[in-house]
């Protein structure tokens, strides 16, 4: 037997088990000190009371007879996947149910997805972005190249007809930048795909965030993506699912190659590797889609969108230069003083006690930029940057 050889490429830990390894280190020799996590993007805010009291009816069903439920359909039941194209016709995308897939969340798919690709593709990710990309990728042994998203470019990179790709990855707004595509450079993109024969996998985990006017929410917006485009989306982010788990992929059916549908091969993968995502959990996440539920997230999107304004303001009072935080939960800053990110990194867990994530873990562009999540609380949220604004004032 032998293991993997790839994994000789990727880092030995993952950016965040890194992140969560150092802090716990941290911790546990400072037990006196209290540390704050704006590190990895996760959730603070308790569930929507609609997805809440839909879960309770759920389990109710599950006790009796006549409702409880075995296995469910391999793409997700029918009640979810119709809610979801129901929120897509809002964004102006007609997609049929059968388009959608459900999912335990976007990060699975993400790299599942790669099953129904040929292992000779040459894949092009953005530097810097979300390192699940990348380190899917090598782990199968892909060939990847890069497409440099900089200060520059407003870290927005576009096409370039010189490179030759198959596999395109968009994660729109950006993480960890917080930048974002409008529908007409989507456009070009789409464009630039369908001309080289290649395939789009974009990420739209945080299009809830999107708040100017001429942001893409969804691929689908621009004409011609339906050809080109795989859309993962997820309820973490959007309605505070990250430890109840659900996402879904959206494959269209025009999305075709020698002589094999995606939407078939998918379906066929996830037969055959996959079992679906608990009835419980689906009844919770369609009720995200009632108006209540719309409602009660967009309450809490608030929430997260005000702790980026207090992050960013903080920023304005050092003069540190970021971005983000308008369309996006993450603020996309400068170490100050030209810091390597893994130095600012420690200098701010041993003197602020506060944990960010370093943006060389996205890539080399990364380097020297640090990246500060709003999905803490509000008063987490509000204590780091009081310490921060501390430790920074006075060097
Ligand atoms: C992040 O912090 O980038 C995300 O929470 C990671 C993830 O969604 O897997």
């Amino acid at each position: 037997m032998k293991f993997n050889e790839n994994f000789k490429d990727i880092a030995e830990n993952y950016l965040f088990a890194e992140v969560a390894d150092r802090a716990a280190k941290y911790t546990a020799a400072h037990p006196d000190k209290k540390v704050l996590k704006l590190g990895i993007g996760d959730v603070t805010l308790p569930l929507a009371p609609a997805v809440i009291s839909a879960l309770h009816s759920a389990v109710d069903e599950m006790a009796v007879k006549e409702s409880f439920k075995g296995y469910g359909p391999y793409e997700g039941y029918g009640f979810l996947r119709e809610g979801i194209k129901d929120y897509y016709k809002h964004m102006g995308v007609e997609l049929a149910a059968d388009e959608i897939f459900v999912s335990d969340g976007a990060k699975s798919d993400l790299g599942n997805i790669l099953d129904i690709f040929a292992k000779n593709n040459t894949v092009l990710v953005p530097d810097p972005v979300y390192p699940v990309y990348v380190d899917t990728n090598v782990m199968a042994g892909r060939k990847v190249i890069f497409a440099n998203a900089t200060k520059e470019n407003g870290f927005l990179p576009m096409p370039d007809y010189k490179v030759e790709a198959d596999v395109i990855y968009i994660c729109s707004p950006n993480n960890p930048t917080g930048a974002a595509y409008s529908v007409e450079q989507l456009a070009e993109w789409v464009k630039y795909a369908r001309e080289k024969g290649a395939v789009i996998l974009y990420d739209a985990a945080y299009e809830s965030f999107i708040s100017e006017e001429g942001l893409a929410r969804s691929i689908y917006q621009a004409e011609g993506a339906k050809e080109c485009a795989i859309e993962f989306c997820s309820f973490s982010k959007t309605a505070g699912f990250t430890g109840t788990r659900c996402g879904y992929t959206v494959i269209p059916h025009a999305l075709e190659s020698n002589g094999f549908s995606a939407n078939k091969l998918w379906f066929r993968r996830q037969a055959t590797k996959f079992n679906g995502v608990p009835y419980i959990i689906q009844r919770g996440a369609a009720a995200v889609f009632t108006a209540e539920g719309q409602a009660q997230i967009k309450e809490n999107l608030a929430v997260y969108k005000r702790n980026a304004a207090v992050i960013a303001e903080c920023m304005d009072g050092l003069g540190i230069w970021y971005t983000g935080g308008k369309n996006s939960p993450y603020i996309w800053l400068k170490c100050p003083d030209d810091m390597g990110s893994w130095q600012f990194f420690d200098l701010l867990l041993n003197e602020a006690q506060v944990v960010g994530t370093p943006g060389a873990g996205f890539g080399k562009n990364g380097e020297g930029f640090f990246r500060l999540t709003a999905f803490g609380s509000k008063d987490t949220t509000a204590e780091a940057v009081e310490r921060i604004k501390r430790v920074l004032k006075n060097r």
